[in-house]
């Protein structure tokens, strides 16, 4: 079941978003935690930061496992995902290294790269709470849009729309990377509770595609329908656009 949340604008949603989480921390202080880089949860990650300081949120016991990661940027690239989640979460709370878990994006092999992130997922997983943003294409971490869906942890090429969304976080788009490694559809399905966070009026068709009642490859956020426990938190200018609404509503 999918479940929106309308809030005013984007600090008021990564507030409420950070507040969910941290209550779920509390809740169970060893929470698994799907996390997703990106400028969506820029704001989420702050709020977090700020919870911890006010000591409402204790991340000592946490686990946490990252969707994606670049193919080819080492760790210390100012645009690998590992260091954007250094930079704005990791570095700033009192999670434990060794509870952190990425898919390595320096693979020379990319079977074991995969396997292994497979055997820590299956591990440690399912997944507590699985933080998503969504591209304007539809994907769900790098699960690119295809003919069909893959399941588990892989190494996929960016889609041209992708390449594209993703230049404004380099100096050109010939710097972004073409491959990348991405947790499968699969360990996503797998998460408890899914949260996706929207803010921006570009993701408005991939968004429609959640209460379209047809699942599409083409459009991998698609499969979420399926999901029985999924959070949808938008900010008001993004809910003016979106064609469907979902039977249930959290808040207006
Ligand atoms: P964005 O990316 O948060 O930078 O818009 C979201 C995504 O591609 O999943």
């Amino acid at each position: 079941m999918i479940q929106l949340a309308i809030f005013e604008d984007y600090q008021t949603l990564s507030r409420q978003a950070a507040i969910y989480i941290a209550d779920r921390i509390k809740q169970k202080p060893n929470t698994i935690l799907g996390l997703a880089t990106g400028s969506t949860p820029l704001g989420l990650y702050e709020e977090l930061v700020s919870l911890h300081k006010a000591k409402k949120v204790n991340f000592s016991e946490v686990v946490t496992f990252n969707l994606d990661e670049y193919a080819s940027l080492p760790k210390e690239h100012p645009q690998s995902y590992y260091y954007f989640m250094q930079q704005h979460l990791f570095s700033k709370v009192n999670i434990q290294l060794h509870n952190i878990h990425f898919p390595e994006g320096m693979f020379h092999d990319a079977n074991h790269a995969c396997q292994l992130y497979e055997q820590q997922l299956l591990e440690n997983g399912p997944i507590d709470l699985q933080i998503l943003g969504i591209g304007s294409n539809g994907h769900i971490g790098f699960n690119e849009p295809a003919d069909r869906m893959t399941l588990q942890t892989h190494i996929t090429d960016l889609a041209d729309r992708t390449i594209v969304d993703n230049a404004r976080f380099f100096n050109d788009e010939t710097e972004v990377p073409r491959k990348a490694i991405t947790m499968g559809i699969g360990s996503i399905m797998k998460a408890k509770t899914i949260l996706l966070l929207a803010n921006n009026e570009t993701k408005t068709a991939a968004l429609n595609a959640l209460f379209s009642g047809v699942i599409d490859p083409n459009i991998p956020a698609s499969i979420l329908q399926l999901h029985e426990n999924v959070l949808v938190f938008v900010n008001s200018d993004v809910a003016k656009h979106l064609k469907y609404r979902p039977t249930a509503l959290m808040n207006k």
